[in-house]
């Protein structure tokens, strides 16, 4: 079995498995950008312009009403977050505002596994304790009752950020505001 590096064929996986995640943050998401307008300009940060964070950040508008980073910091190395956020720290609105997802510290690394039922298939997502420090490795597996049909096994770079991780990384022009469990705002700094 080869192991992938890619986003393509991990999608497919990764979408099923979102699910919960994205129930816990979608209030999150309407709350911090409720106030603006049909007009404003939010910003996901994450691969749809065909781009790479802070690379490409050239293809988004010059000016920012508000952005979210959901689950995708994680892949950034240290500079790469700061370029991102100093980029952003000179672009967001007066009144603006981000949302970013942290974890928790990392304590340690056990199997996890998850399971999806898609009628007669279930998919089974193992992500695996070993690996190297700012490396994951999940295995997908595609059964129809004991058949295995098809199976993955990626393998990529994250790195766990908390939410002091992430304010470590912010220009003096913003300011991080810790939201609920996993996920925080960030704001243009008082001046
Ligand atoms: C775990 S998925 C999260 C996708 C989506 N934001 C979500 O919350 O469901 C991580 C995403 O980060 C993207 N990604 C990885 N490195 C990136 C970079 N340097 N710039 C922008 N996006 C990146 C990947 O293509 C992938 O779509």
């Amino acid at each position: 079995m080869s192991t992938e590096t890619s986003y393509e064929r991990l999608a497919e996986f990764h979408d099923l498995f979102m699910t919960e995640p994205w129930e816990r943050l979608g209030p999150h998401v309407r709350a911090a950008f409720a106030q603006f307008g049909d007009g404003a300009v939010v910003v996901e940060v994450v691969e749809v312009v065909a781009g790479a964070a802070p690379a490409d950040l050239g293809l988004l508008p010059e000016r920012v009403d508000g952005f979210v980073c959901a689950h995708v910091l994680g892949h950034l190395g240290r500079a790469d977050r700061r370029g991102l956020f100093a980029w952003l720290g000179s672009r967001l609105c007066a009144g603006g505002a981000g949302l970013v997802t942290t974890q928790r510290p990392e304590t340690g690394r056990a199997e996890v596994v998850e399971t999806r039922r898609l009628g007669d298939y279930e998919y089974r997502a193992h992500h695996l304790a070993a690996g190297a420090r700012h490396e994951y490795t999940s295995l997908y597996e595609v059964r129809q009752g004991d058949r295995l049909v098809r199976s993955y096994r990626f393998t990529g770079d994250w790195r766990v950020l908390t939410a002091q991780d992430i304010a470590a990384d912010l220009p003096a022009t913003l300011a991080l505001e810790p939201a609920g469990d996993g996920v925080a705002l960030v704001r243009r700094a008082a001046a």
